[in-house]
């Protein structure tokens, strides 16, 4: 046998016990006369203590040679510790050992593991068994796999059932590139990897299936950022008979259900925001609420003067950074104003305008406006003596996504992004198309499966050009502390609204009957209203945990770069595989 208990289970109440552990070697003191090793696994760290009396010579000996990550068996008494150590659960016991077996030996690891590592990101992928048996990366993962649980549990509780999907399938549109995998049999032909199960889940729907769900892995071939993984995890869900109502109900309360049992959080009911209402308080779909510094349009007061960069703005925008006229020095605001002119945010400019204590104004806009003016900036922003309003203009759409990054910037500097302050909302009533003045095209916003609000459908089928930008669907997405942690929306169930919205996408009616046929067939076969939504669940994971990066919450994540640094992946393949999918390049064209 190999244990008796695990190495963070034995308490006080275990004294004069005989145990057997097993586990990793933390560390060892050797003392000659006693070595004192802790043993580490999954559930903790126990101190062993080998001494001249308990242990015969030759394991003495044995123990002092001990190397960190040697994997042993001891057999031994649990006894109290003189020093005890009440920072450790198992800290009130040892174990003395009489009999030790090295069940294998390690190479010195490359880095500590412990919670403080110093292991840089790419040793750690690299070697990451050795990272996962460090502390938080393990409880990460046992925390995603108890999130993993509660899911399945709340929705079969609500009757809910999963259905697996296949991985080998058609593209299907969620605005990134796709994975492909040649098909051997199938020459010239490919299959690609899901970006998502949005059409199985449909067809399951009209398959009579009702509620569906799957904790399910899909493929996006996209840039990489510390929320995004080519490869990711959705907890994915489809209803059929539903409106927009109940399945923001049903998601809101598996999302409490997960805080509730995981955390021990109560959350709140999640309030509900437009799009639109979203775009012009924050300048963003998926604003952190955990703070206000809410934009204040300016034109009224700003547009007319003397400064010409705001009388020919379509908007000037800004928002009240409270207390922080003394923070920013002039070289402050001037390092402030060169991060927003970086080409990721690209604001032209920054006007600042600090109120100081005796009702005046310190300004950069100050030879263009009077004190009197600027009060009557302060006065629509709420800003007293100590604030400093930061304003920039520009193009309305531009200018907003500018003005957000500043206000997550201020909201991390003046630190008012708690960790373990949630602050769910809903925002809904997205628009349907987003017209793309690159392509010179409609892009869905969020799929193109996606329903029109029922009071839209007319005007959908029968409108004009500009008409299309003013429609709305019925579309949602939850939003966590700025992390947008899931979206959704009701469907399209008709044959002929869906052929509109592929037309409307650019698509020809080829193009669409070859792509999306099948789904278009479906539709003929009595297919019912439905909707749903899915989570981002690694997403869900971090935001829980507060933090942002989901690659700790993922065991084998990608790098930056989209590459597995353990396994060495993307990698060649031999010519002889390259030949059977038909990928040879070098080989001759046969005659036909
Ligand atoms: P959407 O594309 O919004 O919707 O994706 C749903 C959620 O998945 C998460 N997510 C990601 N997480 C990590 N890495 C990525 N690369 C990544 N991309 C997306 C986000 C997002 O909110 N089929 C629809 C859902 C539906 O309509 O039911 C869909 O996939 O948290």
């Amino acid at each position: 046998m190999y244990r008796t208990h695990n190495c963070g289970e034995l308490r006080i109440e275990n004294i004069g016990e005989t145990v057997t552990l097993s586990g990793w070697v933390q560390k060892s003191r050797n003392k000659g006369f006693m070595v004192f090793t802790d043993l580490r696994d999954r559930y903790g760290v126990t101190q062993l203590l080998f001494t001249e009396e308990k242990t015969e010579e030759e394991l003495l000996k044995l123990a002092g040679t001990l190397g960190r990550e040697y994997v042993i068996k001891v057999t031994g008494t649990v006894t109290e510790r003189s020093a005890k150590n009440s920072k450790m659960s198992t800290g009130d016991i040892e174990i003395e050992v009489t009999e030790l077996v090295v069940l294998n030996e390690s190479k010195t690891p490359p880095f500590k593991i412990e919670d403080e590592t110093d292991g840089g990101d790419e040793l750690r992928m690299k070697y990451r068994y050795l990272d996962i048996r460090r502390n938080p990366v393990q409880q990460n993962l046992i925390f995603r796999s108890n999130l993993a649980i509660e899911t399945r549990k709340y929705l079969a509780n609500q009757n809910f059932i999963e259905v697996e999907t296949p991985v080998l399938i058609k593209s299907t549109p969620e605005g990134a590139r796709d994975f492909v995998v040649p098909s051997r049999m199938n020459p010239g032909q490919f299959y690609a990897l899901p970006q998502s199960p949005q059409t199985f889940k449909q067809i399951l729907m009209v398959a009579g299936m009702d509620r569906y769900f799957q904790i399910v892995k899909c493929f996006r071939d996209e840039d990489l950022r510390a929320d995004r993984q080519p490869e990711f995890t959705q907890i994915d869900c489809e209803m059929a008979f539903v409106t927009q109502e109940e399945i923001l109900n049903t998601f809101e309360g598996l999302t409490k259900h997960l805080f509730k049992q995981t955390l021990g959080v109560e959350l709140p009911d999640f309030p509900r925001m437009s799009y639109d209402e979203a775009m012009r308080r924050y300048g963003s779909d998926k604003p952190d609420v955990r703070f206000g510094m809410e934009f204040v349009e300016l034109n009224d007061v700003a547009k007319g003067g003397d400064f010409p960069v705001f009388n020919s703005a379509e908007l000037v925008v800004g928002i009240n950074a409270e207390g922080q006229a003394d923070a920013f020095s002039n070289k402050d605001i001037k390092k402030l104003t060169e991060w927003l002119q970086r080409p990721q945010v690209g604001a032209k400019g920054l006007v600042y305008v600090k109120c100081n204590a005796d009702g005046t104004f310190k300004s950069s806009v100050g030879k263009f406006y009077d004190d009197a003016t600027l009060q009557t900036w302060a006065d629509k922003f709420g800003a007293k003596a100590g604030d400093m309003m930061l304003v920039l203009s520009g193009e309305t759409d531009k200018v907003r996504k500018q003005l957000n990054e500043l206000r997550l910037e201020m909201g991390r500097r003046m630190d008012l992004m708690k960790p373990d302050d949630f602050k769910p909302l809903w925002v809904v009533d997205f628009p349907l198309l987003e017209w793309d003045e690159d392509s010179n095209r409609f892009h869905a916003m969020h799929h193109p499966f996606t329903a029109p609000k029922k009071e839209d459908e007319e005007k959908m089928l029968n409108g004009d050009h500009e008409t299309m930008k003013s429609l709305r669907a019925d579309a949602y997405d939850m939003v966590i502390n700025g992390s947008e942690i899931g979206g959704g929306s009701i469907r399209i169930h008709d044959r002929a609204l869906q052929a509109r919205n592929f037309k409307l996408l650019g698509f020809t009616d080829e193009e669409a009957e070859d792509q999306f046929g099948f789904l278009m067939g479906a539709f003929e076969y009595g297919a019912p209203p439905h909707g749903g939504l899915a989570f981002g669940f690694d997403r869900l994971c971090a935001v829980l945990k507060g933090q942002t990066s989901i690659r700790d919450f993922i065991a084998f994540p990608k790098n930056n770069q989209g590459r597995d640094m353990m396994i060495d992946a993307p990698s060649h393949i031999d010519d002889t595989q390259l030949k059977e999918l038909n990928l040879d390049v070098t080989v001759e064209p046969t005659e036909s």
